[in-house]
């Protein structure tokens, strides 16, 4: 084994305002895997996370809920703690941001930027939601697009256009929190000169080793010249305040990273362990971050450079993930796919999720879609019908006629060791997070090991006199070989590599510096009987995951919108509604449209262009639905369009009518559909 590494590992941290869902976990399945595999070699690897429990979002989901930020912080850090428990990641230490560590680390690091220079104040114009009392995040604030008019757009850019503008220009802006006009109030910002960290980004960038494409995203932000970052945020803000300053609190992107520090530092304090070992600028241990390609600015822009600014060592790289897709699509509430991690565990071992998030892994930066058809079919196929299936034809005849005891020695020798040899290319790709490789190659040699198994089919040696030598050696052979790609899966699976050590009475492959082990076979070892290891994956578990996840929609009340974009993050309260009578109403023709085409508009982000049929003629509109449909499936679907809307012109055509259409938004957007037998053109009433 190479020399041994000192290695800090961490996943991104989850907000800590909902459930953790099957999305979240191919970032910590990954790292998990990764950390585990480092273990296994010997090496000295911490996994650290928490939860990022700053901002607004946060304060006002414990508000609406009636609780403190503090309750519902502490409620979903448990909940998360429960479902990555459950799902076998194992973190050497989990915390919260909301700790006094993080506090500390949150103000030395800010103060030791302040005093290099590397701080600003200046005053700006933000829009304020006056009955609230607070400034409004731009996703809080929706309004109609200054360029082009189209309503129902966030504060920072226009989904129909494509315009980019500040909240402030929105017209008709209305805080999407009280549902009142925002006014603009001017405050003071703090922010961070990142552009003083230009050459260190440069530097670290050239030597980090990071993957193509995160590489070039990165160029070309540094390349377009850096902005000033505004790390502050005015009261009533859920986090940190800022030292020095009246009210003002530290953005929560600025202290989610050091949360990482906090969490190592609160584990250092627990154990033989010294912080500055891992974060002092001139340490040769190495430090990872695990993330998606979403949240690459935070960690390879200004993340780095507070680092290098405060007199902290910079990453060792980034490891940066796609996103899951769910049968090819956007996960979705409506078709069942937005899936909890504790709905799929309810129904299905996790030991399943982790080994077809590891055969589809590899490094780079790439969606990953779980196809449950093909998730049954590889996962009943690898792990059941190839792996276990070894165990379960050779241990029982080594515990019914051997009295538990492996052979002395090994049938082919010879063949075992080059089965074996492969360890160092298993590794290589595990190494370069190419876990797919890694599967792909455990799995020709699952193959070959029932190829063996099968050549002399112990079943028949069973049957005939003085074959007993033969079988106990094909046996012991064979179990050896299960050993092996047990050995080589333990990253994966934890759960199914206990089980193996407790068939073979061994100490556990999980964290001993393992990985070696199965160059030596297993011989005159007595074992216990064969018990029950892994099912097959049945339809009806699938189809109940999904049941369940269509459900929990279900129970949430979707408020029907006018378009198919608007976003609601809370609805307005009841006291606020503005009603229209029953006059107004009955001038709104609704109709019911058939989609016959639909097809993605080119430079629009969300926008979809549809042709609908509504019996007398067919419309052209445009339809910001794309975060939640495929064309292809929108094709002969019947919805409901406001017939009579004034047309609109927009930079891509003009739109003819509205979609109409209920839900959040995202993929969680759900086209209103008529009953079967509503034909194209009638009245909705
Ligand atoms: O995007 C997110 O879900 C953030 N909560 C990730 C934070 S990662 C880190 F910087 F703390
Ligand atoms: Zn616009």
């Amino acid at each position: 084994m190479n020399r041994p590494r000192r290695i800090l590992v961490t996943s991104a941290l989850p907000y800590a305002n909902g459930p953790i869902h099957i999305g979240h976990l191919v970032e910590y399945i990954q790292t998990d895997i990764w950390t585990r595999f480092q273990r296994q070699r010997g090496h000295e690897c911490y996994y650290v996370c928490a939860d990022d429990a700053h901002g607004t979002a946060i304060m006002l989901r414990a508000k609406n809920e009636g609780i403190s930020s503090e309750q519902l912080i502490e409620r979903v850090m448990n909940e998360h703690q429960e479902d990555f428990a459950t799902f076998g990641i194992h973190f050497d230490h989990y915390y919260s941001t909301h700790s006094p560590e993080n506090r500390k680390f949150s103000e030395g690091i800010y103060l030791a930027l302040k005093d290099r220079g590397h701080i600003g104040k200046r005053r700006i114009e933000q829009a304020y939601d006056a009955k609230e009392e607070m400034f409004l995040p731009d996703r809080f604030i929706k309004g109609e697009c200054p360029k082009c008019g189209t309503v129902d757009q966030y504060g920072d850019n226009c989904e129909a256009c494509g315009a980019t503008y500040s909240p402030t220009d929105l017209k008709n802006p209305v805080s999407t929190i009280s549902g009142t006009t925002p006014i603009t109030r001017s405050t003071t910002q703090i922010y961070f000169k990142v552009i003083d960290f230009e050459q260190p980004l440069r530097d670290w960038m050239a030597t980090a080793g990071l993957q193509p494409q995160a590489r070039n995203k990165l160029s070309e932000w540094l390349d377009g010249g850096l902005r000033d970052w505004d790390i502050s945020r005015d009261a009533p803000y859920f986090g940190f305040a800022i030292p020095g300053e009246e009210d003002k609190f530290f953005y929560v992107w600025l202290d989610a990273p050091i949360g990482y520090m906090a969490s190592f530092d609160h584990y250092c304090q627990s154990k033989d362990l010294h912080f500055d070992d891992f974060w002092s600028p001139d340490t040769t241990t190495e430090l990872y971050h695990f993330i998606g390609k979403d949240i690459l600015n935070f960690h390879g822009l200004f993340w780095p450079a507070m680092l290098h600014g405060a007199g902290y060592r910079m990453p060792t790289s980034l490891c940066v993930h796609g996103f899951l897709t769910v049968n090819g699509q956007k996960m979705s509430k409506s078709r069942g796919t937005f899936i909890m991690a504790n709905t799929f565990s309810k129904h299905l071992s996790p030991q399943y999720l982790r080994y077809y998030f590891a055969a589809k892994l590899n490094h780079h930066i790439e969606d990953l879609d779980l196809n449950f058809a093909d998730f049954k079919q590889r996962v009943n196929s690898d792990l059941v019908g190839k792996v276990v299936n070894i165990a379960s034809r050779c241990a029982g005849f080594i515990n019914k006629r051997f009295d538990g005891r492996l052979a002395t020695q090994l049938q082919e020798p010879q063949r075992y060791q080059s089965f074996v040899a492969t360890a160092d290319e298993i590794a290589a790709c595990y190494e370069k997070r190419d876990f797919n490789r890694a599967m792909r190659k455990i799995m020709a040699l699952a193959d070959q090991a029932n190829q063996y198994v099968d050549a002399r089919k112990p079943w028949e040696a069973a049957k005939l006199p003085d074959h007993d030598a033969d079988l106990h050696e094909t046996c012991t052979m064979g179990l050896n070989f299960f050993l092996a790609l047990m050995t080589w899966l333990t990253p994966v699976v934890p759960e199914l590599s206990e089980k193996t050590t407790k068939l073979f009475n061994i100490d556990s492959l999980t964290t001993t510096p393992s990985w070696d082990r199965c160059q030596y076979p297993l011989l005159g070892q007595q074992i216990k009987p064969f018990k029950h290891f892994i099912k097959r994956i049945e339809t009806h578990q699938i189809d109940a995951i999904i049941e369940d996840s269509t459900q929990s929609l279900n129970k949430n009340t979707m408020s029907p919108s006018q378009t198919s974009t608007t976003i609601r993050t809370s609805p307005a309260p009841a006291t606020d509604r503005e009603y229209i009578g029953i006059d107004d109403f009955s001038k709104v023709d609704l109709r019911v449209a058939k989609i016959v085409n639909a097809c993605t508009v080119e430079g629009a982000d969300k926008l979809l262009q549809l042709t609908l049929d509504i019996g007398t003629e067919t419309r052209q509109v445009f339809a910001g639905i794309k975060s939640a449909y495929e064309v292809e499936s929108l094709v002969g679907r019947m919805t409901v369009m406001v017939a009579n809307l004034a047309p609109r012109t927009m930079r891509f055509g003009v739109s003819e009518g509205m979609l109409l259409a209920a839900g959040p938004g995202g993929s969680e957007i759900f086209l209103l559909s008529p009953d079967d037998g509503a034909k194209p053109g009638m009245r909705v009433k």
